[in-house]
């Protein structure tokens, strides 16, 4: 039963209840998580909300850098209509003023807020995370961000100041005694404590860890002994793929402990001890992010708004982990797209509390695994969707300020429950720009800059391949040229799931490949509604 609320004003309406979201961004997570089946990952906290969620195992992003996937999901926007592939444009000044989701939740009547990293932080947000369009409130940053950088890690038990990569804490002994995303955890549960009864909000939690470096509580190590580990095989880069679609992990090599292994740019690769310790710190920065989102939820329900109250949960885009031995964001592969999205709808994906009273499961939990395609421009649609002020898709030809590049996958999670299948788009759309085909320091070919920016790789992920051409590009027209195709890769993942052999040259794979070439040109429209068997 829904409750009524009815308001008399200027415009007068009726209508059910309004929902609250929480959308929590985990910066640099890919799906090491329980409930994607991860048996290394220890998530207890996001595995039991996921039991009363849908979880989404083919969600890719559309770059795999920071700044051009937040400001992409958060316009609905893809990083070719934006033309932000770097840092330094933002799109209300340089191309479009686009309405985000926050702000069109905003002017619906929510209160909306951002606390930690939301928007990416510098030009690409106008130094304000897009403050005052998209927030009621000033954004949040925690205090001790400051120290992000700053040499206070300690190595081995001598407390030596160290800029590492690796950086295990005790957190007592950090400045100010906390770290960021404790910071972070603070103030968003201070909002929610004042929120609890007054207008419906849409509250965006960006935690900053995985991303590195791993500076964690040192205690979660324990749910992660070194010997559950492997590098993955072939821990090496591929045969018969050209050097444009790697990335040397430039960020990795200025920390200290990595430039201490004096590796050889760009192919030398990290020894396996020291990779092992790299992989054991992303796994237990993982724990401490869902310790963290465990009490965030939990508080929620203490404030008895949980039923009342969307959660999103995901990602910007993955990080390799020492697949094709790279250690790194930046690439067109599914370790670096592909992201966790586990959505809770109260009274929809689990029953409420409330309203459970005929009905026979007393747990009321369903936990849903959906496998078709989705994309992070869906989000905007789907909370708009639930929030019943949908947005419509762009049109091609005209400059809408609201509107999409996505769709709403609300009615994928309806037919899921109702274990349905229905006919959804074939393919997720990626990108990635490079500055030269040979990797490089300077310019830095994980993160050109726009004018240093030569190429351009698309991509194109089905249920069954993916498909990436690696194009010319021009930086001042931002046009790739499809007749000059630099380099192309094919993997098959009826056999290949780790995308480890290339097969785009091989004759049995030629009319397939041309014909995934053609989505791929003719854009992400094109796959919304044809009934392509790729
Ligand atoms: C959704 O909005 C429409 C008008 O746009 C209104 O008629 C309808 O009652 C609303 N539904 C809910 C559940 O609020
Ligand atoms: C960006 O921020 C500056 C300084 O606060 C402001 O003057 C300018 O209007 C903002 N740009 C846009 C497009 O809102
Ligand atoms: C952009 O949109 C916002 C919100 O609709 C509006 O306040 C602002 O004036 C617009 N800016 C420009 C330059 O059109
Ligand atoms: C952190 O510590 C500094 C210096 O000791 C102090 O000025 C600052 O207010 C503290 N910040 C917070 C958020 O506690
Ligand atoms: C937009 O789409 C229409 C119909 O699908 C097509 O004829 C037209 O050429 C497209 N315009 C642009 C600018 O792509
Ligand atoms: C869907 O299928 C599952 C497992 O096959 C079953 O337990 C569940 O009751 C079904 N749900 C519906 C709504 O049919
Ligand atoms: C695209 O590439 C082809 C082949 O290299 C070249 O002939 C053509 O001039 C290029 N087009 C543009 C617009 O640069
Ligand atoms: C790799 O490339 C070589 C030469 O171009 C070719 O003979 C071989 O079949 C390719 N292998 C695969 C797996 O594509």
């Amino acid at each position: 039963m829904f409750v009524t609320l009815c308001f008399a004003s200027l415009i007068v309406w009726c209508t059910a209840e309004r929902q609250n979201f929480l959308l929590i961004i985990v910066d640099d997570l890919r799906t090491t998580l329980g409930c994607y089946g991860d048996l290394k990952a220890y998530t207890p906290n996001i595995d039991r909300f996921a039991a009363e969620a849908a979880i989404f195992s083919q969600a890719f992003a559309q770059q795999a850098l920071c700044a051009p996937s937040r400001n992409s999901f958060l316009t609905s926007r893809r990083p070719d209509t934006l033309q932000l592939y770097d840092f330094y444009s933002y799109w209300r000044k340089d191309i479009g003023n686009f309405t985000t989701l926050p702000q069109h939740l905003k002017s619906n009547g929510y209160i909306t807020k951002s606390i930690g990293k939301v928007f990416h932080p510098g030009i690409s947000s106008n130094n304000s995370d897009d403050n005052p369009y998209s927030w009621s409130e000033t954004p949040f940053h925690p205090f001790t961000e400051r120290y992000k950088d700053a040499p206070i890690c300690q190595t081995n038990e001598q407390l030596l100041p160290a800029r590492n990569l690796l950086c295990p804490v005790k957190v007592s002994l950090m400045p100010n005694k906390t770290l960021p995303d404790i910071e972070i955890l603070k103030e968003a549960k201070n909002f929610l404590s004042n929120q609890a009864g007054n207008s419906p909000f849409f509250l965006a939690v960006g935690f900053q860890k995985p991303h590195i470096p791993f500076k964690y509580p040192k205690k979660y190590i324990k749910y992660h002994p070194l010997q559950k580990f492997k590098v993955p095989k072939p821990y090496k880069w591929s045969d018969n793929v050209s050097s444009i679609a790697y990335n040397p992990w430039n960020d990795l090599r200025k920390r200290k402990d990595v430039a201490a292994l004096n590796l050889k740019f760009p192919w030398e690769k990290i020894p396996e001890s020291f990779a092992l310790l790299i992989i054991q710190s992303y796994y237990a920065s993982v724990t401490y992010i869902d310790n963290l989102i465990g009490k965030l939820i939990n508080h929620l329900k203490k404030l008895s708004i949980q039923e009342n109250t969307v959660i999103m949960l995901t990602s910007d885009h993955g990080w390799s982990l020492g697949e094709r031995a790279i250690w790194a964001k930046y690439s067109n592969y599914d370790v670096t797209l592909k992201v966790p999205l586990i959505v809770s709808i109260p009274g929809l994906t689990y029953k409420k509390s409330k309203t459970n009273t005929n009905v026979k499961d007393s747990s009321g939990r369903t936990q849903t695994f959906i496998n078709s395609i989705v994309e992070l421009v869906d989000i905007f649609p789907t909370i708009a969707d639930l929030a019943n002020i949908s947005i419509p898709i762009c049109s091609n030809e005209t400059t809408q300020i609201t509107c999409s590049e996505g769709i709403t996958f609300v009615p994928l999670i309806r037919a899921a429950l109702k274990n349905e299948t229905i006919s959804w788009k074939k393919a997720a759309f990626g990108q990635y720009p490079r500055p030269s085909i040979e990797p490089s320091i300077h310019p830095n070919s994980d993160e050109p800059c726009l004018k240093e920016i030569k190429a351009m790789g698309y991509t194109l992920r089905t249920n069954k391949y993916r498909y990436t051409a690696w194009l010319s590009f021009d930086s001042k027209s931002k046009l790739s040229n499809w007749s000059n195709i630099i380099a192309e890769e094919l993997y098959d993942h009826n056999n290949d799931e780790g995308e480890n052999r290339n097969v785009a040259f091989l004759e049995g794979y030629m009319k397939l490949k041309e014909k995934l070439k053609i989505l791929l040109q003719h854009g992400w429209r094109n796959v919304l509604s044809d009934e392509l068997n790729l």
